[in-house]
């Protein structure tokens, strides 16, 4: 019996139209331009400024498009599951605030919060749903508002960060492409270099947490940078290693995009000439879980059938991990 496989069978992503320069940033903070491209690769990110919308609008966006351009109406969605950093609410999830807004009637669904992973442990969990039968249609959504989070008087956290996220549609597939292999892990003991104080149960919102700005995120950045870097490239060559694949059979690396040095050192340790590797951090920022759909959907029309992509990221927890997939379609300009 041929293996049902989860392919990707469409995408898309969705950014808002606000634009955050250096240069307005230089006017917030003790910050440069300069500083930060060389740091990070950032030069713009974008911020959803609309009073009143949140992580389930940028979902809905991307969803709405994507339901469009595969032809299918939403209430032939089955499942939602939406990774997100900055849900709408504490609860109910974020997932099923999208289900409402786009009409998906006939859809249950989820989040999943594994920081700048989140995408990744999603898409993986998705397929399972299409791997073993029960499902036929299943959107994972990756998006953030990461804007709702930052403090803008912070320099080394308000640069990095952006708003966006995007959509893939999965389905089942019988001619070899798909979701091929994961690797997933998890390190807690890495939160206390990457998290947000107060707001959960053990830290309630009470005027000193707000007071002590300690509803923003809190990042130490050189300890992150310094497992990033290791266990981004780590993870990528293992599962290039793990189901013999070389440099040359990769035909794409879709990197979580946090910093473009970060970036670089998976690149070089998995072989990789730059002209494989996906970077648009330099116009969306870090965006979390957006990161990586947004990859996925502006280099669409590159993809051919069969191609084979590692997606990677590292993110807060810590979190990490790497997924190859064989590409199901032959992108259009
Ligand atoms: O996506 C989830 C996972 N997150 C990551 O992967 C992020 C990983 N970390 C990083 O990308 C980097 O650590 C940062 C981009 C956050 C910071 O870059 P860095 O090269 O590690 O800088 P640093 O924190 O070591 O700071 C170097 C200097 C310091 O000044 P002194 O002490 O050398 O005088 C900072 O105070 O740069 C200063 N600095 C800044 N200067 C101008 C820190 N932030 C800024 C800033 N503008 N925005």
């Amino acid at each position: 019996m041929t293996k049902i496989r989860a392919a990707i069978t469409a995408v898309n992503g969705w950014v808002p139209n606000y634009v955050l320069t250096n240069k307005e940033l230089e006017e917030l903070v003790d910050t440069n331009d300069e500083w930060i491209q060389s740091r990070t690769g950032i030069k713009e990110r974008r911020i959803l400024k609309e009073p009143g919308q949140g992580t389930s609008d940028i979902a809905v966006n991307a969803i709405n498009g994507l339901l469009k351009k595969r032809g299918i109406t939403a209430d032939e969605i089955e499942l939602i599951i939406c990774a997100t950093t900055t849900p709408d609410m504490q609860f109910p999830a974020t997932a099923n605030i999208i289900s409402d807004k786009v009409g998906a009637k006939n859809a249950w669904g989820f989040d999943v919060s594994a920081a700048c992973s989140g995408f990744l442990y999603a898409l993986n969990t998705a397929s399972k749903f299409i791997e073993t039968g029960t499902h036929k249609k299943v959107i994972v959504v990756g998006a953030d508002k990461m804007s709702s989070i930052i403090d803008y008087t912070d320099r080394a956290t308000c640069v990095i960060f952006g708003d966006g996220g995007g959509a893939v549609l999965l389905e089942p597939n019988e001619e070899g492409n798909g979701i091929m292999d994961s690797i997933l892990r998890s390190d807690g003991s890495g939160r206390v270099y990457l998290h947000q104080k107060a707001g959960g149960s053990v830290r309630p919102a009470s005027h000193e947490t707000v007071d002590n700005k300690e509803h923003y995120v809190f990042q130490d950045g050189q300890p992150v940078f310094k497992f990033a870097v290791t266990n981004m490239a780590d993870v990528s060559a293992e599962i290039m290693a793990k189901n013999n694949l070389v440099a040359d059979d990769i035909s794409w690396l879709v990197p979580h995009q946090a910093n473009k040095r970060i970036i670089d050192a998976t690149a070089r340790r998995m072989g990789l000439d730059d002209d494989k590797v996906i970077i648009n951090i330099e116009r969306y920022g870090n965006t979390t879980n957006g990161t990586i759909p947004l990859c996925l959907w502006e280099w669409e029309s590159k993809f051919k059938k069969g191609d084979n992509i590692i997606i990677a990221a590292f993110g807060g927890g810590f979190t990490w991990g790497a997924i190859w997939v064989k590409w199901a379609y032959d992108g259009t300009k």
